[in-house]
């Protein structure tokens, strides 16, 4: 609850997708020595959306309108953006969150980027639900937003046969006392920095005209060593945010987890024994969207009605960094 007694939770939810649907044959069509049976065996994804003429941005704003108008208040009502994003319109700034405010043409109001990869949104919203407990503020917009194609090598089957791009918005608001957000836990490998990086185009090693065309302007990943970080830090990490709350696994009723392999999320469903009803599952449609893959989750399982008031519903994510977290939400929608 805030300053005012207030409880704080998810009053809207939007997604946004590019134009462009990409199938897992379509890389065969490319050129690339992969396969739907490999693609779909190994991470349980058959297609994904790729950015071609959309930026972040764009995608971002659109899921923004679209959340604005599911919370029914008004765009003024806002009063900060957050968007989470590892991959904005310009390297360095300014920021996603300033474009996103300038679309809505809400000038003035607090907007920034949080980076955290693929645990961003649920970065920002433990940092949005702190702002509001202050009382200072009522509405902030969350927005998961990435478009990792832009980022992937496009010869790297290991790589670009897993991402995709889109993003997903909610409103945080005050809901019913007792209700919304009632813990969240987050954390960091940094040590594990270099598991998941684009090593090069920053400030250690900027692009120069001799290391343009270098393979370390995109992502490099140590597949296997990210899966075994996922698996050993996503059912701790709930468990931690429950127990610190009173609650254990068996009081979840549903879980959104970051959508990056399947047998990573069969893994944690396992653990945490919970059936395949209660996980939400869409990564064969959309791949991994990074920041964007739990608020288009979230915007999908209100769509279809698949919580309700009073569920405990777990989104959980792990990504680059290496980060991690959760947020736990006694649900409430009115
Ligand atoms: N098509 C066909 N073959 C492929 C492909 C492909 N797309 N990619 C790799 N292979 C080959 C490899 O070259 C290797 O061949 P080899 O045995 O001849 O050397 C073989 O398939 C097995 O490769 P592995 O890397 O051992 O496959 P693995 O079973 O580990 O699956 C995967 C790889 C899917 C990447 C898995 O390790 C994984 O999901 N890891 C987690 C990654 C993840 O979650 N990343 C996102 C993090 S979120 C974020 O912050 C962005």
């Amino acid at each position: 609850m805030n300053k005012n007694n207030q409880s704080i939770g998810i009053i809207g939810t939007g997604m946004a997708l590019p134009k462009c649907k990409f199938k897992n044959d379509d890389f065969v069509k490319l050129g690339l020595e992969t396969s739907d049976d490999w693609i779909t065996s190994r991470t349980g994804i058959k297609q994904r959306y790729i950015a071609k003429e959309e930026a972040t941005s764009d995608l971002a704003y659109e899921a923004a309108e679209n959340a604005i108008k599911d919370a029914g208040i008004n765009k003024e009502d806002i009063d900060c953006i957050i968007v989470a994003t590892t991959t904005p319109d310009y390297p360095s700034f300014p920021s996603v969150a300033c474009l996103v405010q300038n679309g809505l043409g809400l000038d003035k109001i607090p907007a920034f980027d949080v980076s955290a990869a693929c645990t961003g949104f649920i970065y920002a919203m433990e940092i949005a639900e702190k702002m509001m407990r202050s009382g200072e503020y009522k509405n902030i917009l969350v927005i998961g937003a990435d478009t990792l194609s832009k980022i992937c090598n496009w010869k790297d089957r290991s790589t670009v046969v897993l991402f995709g791009d889109g993003a997903g918005a909610v409103v945080l608001g005050a809901v019913k006392k007792g209700y919304g957000i009632i813990s969240s836990k987050l954390g960091a490998y940094g040590s594990g920095f270099d598991k998941l990086i684009v090593p090069k185009g920053g400030s250690r090693e900027p692009l120069t005209a001799d290391n343009i065309d270098d393979d370390g302007r995109y992502i490099q990943m140590d597949g296997k060593g990210v899966y075994r970080f996922a698996v050993k830090v996503i059912v701790k990490v709930v468990e931690e945010a429950l127990s610190n709350i009173g609650m254990k696994k068996e009081d979840i009723s549903f879980m959104i987890p970051h959508q990056a392999n399947v047998r990573i999320i069969d893994y944690a469903r396992e653990k945490l024994g919970l059936s395949r009803e209660q996980v939400y599952v869409n990564i064969d449609s959309y791949g991994n969207t990074s920041a964007a893959t739990i608020p288009i989750a979230l915007n999908e399982v209100c769509n279809k009605n698949l919580i309700q008031n009073g569920d405990i519903l777990v989104t959980v994510g792990f990504g680059a960094g290496l980060t991690f977290g959760t947020n736990v939400i006694k649900w409430y929608s009115k």
